[in-house]
């Protein structure tokens, strides 16, 4: 039976993750992967991560299921990050929400609960998006279609064209939105495009799915979620899909939560207990190790300062190569780069062509996705120079 299966061509980011392994320079550096590295080019646990994971260890006293919804505690403080703790939808108990392995499971189980209560809709993702948001959301046999997004030439939004898409997407459809930090092209929404959509969305009837994986990683928590806050606010239903990898560093224990904010409290509850069997049919319960951890620090003052100081620094140090990155990279390559400071969180396109991307990885051990996108935070004090000579050397040839 097997033997009718098709080779695969390598996943684009994973693929790139084990080139870069067996490269055996050492100047070699890694741009592919959005993983977040500190100064040393290492993703350590986090302190507050560390000291919740030791309490949880010390205080757990069963290892019974939980549930297909997860953490009760977990869910409900989770609404209270992304939405802010006086939201409307909060107050109106219009939300249902569960504990999902990671904000992939979120987005999976998002798509095939839209599966159960409209098949025939598109879900219209921005271009570019998330290479991993089509097989995600389209494997469930949804339709996916495109909106114009970003602008190679001007390196920032189309918001024209985004717009006049948006205004002609039925009632009903599902427009997906990056919460910030946009991946791959690092250009966010402003308040006022977020105005816009909300606007368009509650014109047309279609729904908002907001993919919320770095919050906290652009501008702050709060400042990360502003147009999230404001579009629940306005539209009477939507779908939020929250990651912790990157901003707990969980990445491998994988933890996400699924929001939906219903049209009233009772739709809500009738959509909490069809999440609830969605996810029985799948993977019937999430894992719990990471979201206690979410919960433990979210549920305690002295925790959560904590993290609260680490995930700034990680902003900040994220911010400064930015500043750095453009400034260098203008200066040494006579482009302009300036764009790379404007945008926010890990990922940049440095625009440049297919041949400049392979020499780049064949000749200087510089590795980036095939787009051109690179992780900023891939960047330190010992490989920055490196990688600018390396670009500046690739693109004057
Ligand atoms: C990325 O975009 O590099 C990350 O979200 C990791 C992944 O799973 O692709």
């Amino acid at each position: 039976m097997f033997e009718t299966l098709k080779t695969l061509n390598a996943d684009p980011i994973l693929g790139l993750m084990a080139e870069f392994r067996n490269d055996p320079r050492e100047q070699k550096i890694d741009l592919g992967v959005g993983i977040y590295r500190d100064q040393k080019g290492n993703t350590p646990i986090m302190k507050s991560v560390a000291e919740a994971e030791r309490k949880r260890i010390e205080t757990e006293i069963t290892k019974a299921y939980i549930g297909p919804a997860g953490s009760e505690s977990f869910n409900l403080l989770t609404r209270e990050l992304t939405l802010g703790e006086d939201h409307p939808a909060i107050k109106d108990n219009r939300l249902a929400s569960v504990q999902t392995p990671g904000g992939c499971g979120a987005l999976r189980v998002g798509a095939e609960l839209i599966k159960r209560t409209n098949p025939t809709c598109t879900i219209w993702v921005s271009e570019p998006t998330w290479a991993n948001h089509i097989p995600l959301l389209g494997n469930t046999g949804l339709k996916i279609r495109e909106y114009p997004y970003y602008s190679p030439k001007n390196q920032s939004l189309r918001r024209k064209e985004m717009l006049d898409v948006l205004q002609k997407v039925p009632a009903n459809d599902i427009v997906l939105l990056h919460g910030c930090c946009h991946n791959p092209c690092g250009v966010d929404l402003e308040l006022e495009d977020w105005k816009e959509i909300a606007d368009l969305a509650e014109r047309q009837g279609f729904i908002p799915f907001v993919d919320l994986a770095y919050q906290g990683l652009g501008l702050g928590l709060a400042e990360d979620a502003v147009g999230l806050r404001f579009l629940a606010a306005q539209t009477s239903e939507m779908i939020i899909a929250t990651s912790y990898s990157k901003n707990f560093g969980l990445y491998r224990e994988r933890v996400g939560a699924l929001q939906i904010i219903a049209e009233n409290a009772q739709t809500a509850q009738i959509t909490q207990a069809q999440l609830g069997s969605t996810v029985r049919g799948i993977y019937s319960m999430p894992p719990a190790h990471g979201a206690a951890i979410v919960e433990l620090i979210l549920g305690d003052t002295t925790l959560y300062k904590s993290w609260d100081t680490e995930l700034s620094a990680m902003r900040n140090r994220i911010n400064n190569l930015r500043e750095s990155l453009s400034n260098h990279l203008s200066k040494e390559t006579d482009q302009d780069f300036t764009f790379i400071k404007k945008q926010r969180g890990m990922f940049s396109f440095l625009g440049i062509n297919e041949t400049e991307i392979k020499e780049l990885k064949k000749d200087f051990g510089v590795y980036m996705v095939d787009s051109s996108r690179i992780n900023v935070a891939g960047i330190n004090d010992s490989n920055l120079e490196h990688f600018i000579e390396s670009l500046a050397r690739v693109i004057k040839r």
